[in-house]
């Protein structure tokens, strides 16, 4: 047997190094025993010589690149093949390279299920860390939080915190293992116990906030346990307002049915265009900045769905060179609001995003058609996806904002934006996670609509679909901080 001791901490980076060595000698994966330094082993391992003369050198290793980040978050599982069936389905590569798209594979099967799971974990983190300020003498803030995790995820993880949490000192702590991040740089060391962190005044705006933002009509409590697992709320404020919320959710429900808006009557449909036209008269002159642009799309006709639609919805966010993110068309409540994505699924938007570390008010949002587009049915309005003739009238005022704010970089949202964007109708789901090239060589990164995710189905698909929209969100801020300055 040859045995493998991985240290606690960069145990990725060693066991990359050791598989290399090994496979480069040939050594079987059934010869190799793998365990983390301190736990108990086989303590005659060691490379004998019956295995030497089995072994048969690979000179150049293959090591295709998709399977480094499955393995990598597979080192990082808790369960006792973490070390052991990476490297076995190395080896099996070495043969056979078309092994990783046989999902019926026991191997493969395993180890997707394995990054999955710690995907999950890793943005479970993400969502529930919660810090609470420390104190300190210097001019950094100072937050310390404590975390379980079911995995070994700290060390992956923990460099998402600090793109996030850059302006301030923090601490994160976890069973085994805590992530320092002291003027800017970032540490993990080794250590046991769970600290003492005392409450501190953010707890009260976390619970002002869950308060708000919680809706009642919307409460599902088993979505909401697999969501937010039960395991998790004892470490976060809010959690502490939860059997408080769903008691009341009934009579809140009733109380919002009374008072529930319905289709805006069409005179205050008319008022409201009016409002917004009265004090900018319309005019046919080329708009020469963004600002003019947007006060002529009031007054927009290039299409029918001005007529049924409140209001004209323009882009709003930063104006210079921003990340330009392109969605479909403003929905009931960016109708009324007369703002783009702030309904359910600019929600989801705000969150993936917060979650991948990008600033929305340093983007400019805007949709590819202005105008809210809908089927009456009852009292509600159901979204209608804009046609290929409204898509090409309404890009006169997207071509006008990419004109005046000259993204780096732009972002279709689902496939009505990337047709818009980029004049190609193929298929999303192909062009989905790629980064495409316009004429003039913006680059438009392609992925789906943020409501996509959330029509996924039952609440499983709906977390795994959001995972997926926050992995694009995280592999879009890296690919836009590639880009520089
Ligand atoms: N969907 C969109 O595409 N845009 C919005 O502004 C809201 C929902």
């Amino acid at each position: 047997m040859v045995a493998v001791i991985l240290p606690k901490l960069g145990f990725v980076e060693t066991w990359r190094a050791e598989a290399r060595s090994l496979l480069q000698r040939g050594v079987p994966p059934e010869a190799v025993s793998w365990r983390l330094d301190g736990e108990g082993g086989d303590l005659f391992g060691g490379f004998d010589m019956d295995i030497q003369a089995t072994c048969k050198p690979i000179e150049a290793p293959r090591i295709p690149a998709a399977f480094l980040p499955l393995a990598e978050a597979a080192l990082c599982h808790s369960g006792p093949e973490r070390f052991s069936l990476p490297y076995r389905l190395l080896f099996r590569l070495q043969a056979d390279r078309m092994i990783l798209q046989d999902q019926s594979d026991r191997d493969v099967a395993a180890l997707m299920a394995m990054e999955k799971s710690v995907r999950r974990d890793s943005h479970k983190m993400k969502a529930f860390v919660r810090f609470r300020e420390v104190g300190g003498e210097g001019i950094r803030r100072r937050f310390a939080a404590w975390f379980e995790p079911d995995h070994f995820i700290l060390e992956r993880t923990a460099p998402f915190f600090a793109r996030r949490f850059a302006d301030m000192d923090w601490m994160i702590v976890t069973p085994g293992a805590a992530a320092l991040f002291i003027d800017g740089a970032l540490s993990i060391s080794p250590c046991e116990g769970q600290p003492d962190i005392p409450d501190d005044a953010a707890d009260e705006l976390w619970l002002t906030y869950y308060r708000n933002i919680f809706n009642p009509a919307r409460l599902k409590v088993k979505a909401m346990k697999s969501e937010m697992p039960v395991k998790y709320w004892k470490n976060l404020p809010e959690a502490r307002l939860i059997p408080e919320l769903i008691a009341g959710a009934e009579q809140q429900v009733q109380a919002m049915r009374t008072a529930m808006p319905t289709l805006p009557s069409p005179r205050a449909e008319r008022i409201l265009n009016r409002v917004g036209q009265a004090d900018t008269p319309k005019t046919d002159k080329t708009p020469e900045s963004l600002d003019e642009a947007r006060t002529q799309a009031r007054h927009c006709t290039r299409c029918d769905l001005y007529c049924n639609a409140t209001q004209t919805v323009f882009g709003e966010g930063n104006p210079r060179n921003p990340l330009m993110f392109v969605g479909e068309q403003p929905g009931d409540q960016e109708d009324l609001a007369g703002r783009p994505f702030v309904g359910p699924a600019g929600k989801l938007f705000d969150a993936a995003l917060a979650e991948a570390g990008i600033d929305r008010a340093q983007a400019y949002v805007t949709n590819a058609v202005k105008h809210f587009k809908f089927e009456p049915r009852g009292k509600r309005r159901i979204h209608k996806r804009p046609d290929k003739g409204e898509v090409s009238a309404c890009r006169w005022w997207l071509d006008l904002e990419r004109q005046f704010t000259r993204p780096k970089m732009i972002v279709a949202l689902g496939a009505t934006a990337a047709y818009a964007v980029t004049g190609d109708g193929e298929d999303i789901i192909k062009r989905r996670g790629r980064v495409e090239r316009l004429e003039d060589e913006t680059p438009v990164f392609i992925t789906i609509h943020p409501s996509a995710v959330l029509r996924a189905g039952s609440p499983d698909a709906v977390a795994e679909a959001r995972d997926a929209f926050i992995a694009d969100m995280t592999r879009l801020a890296s690919v836009f901080s590639d880009l520089g300055p």
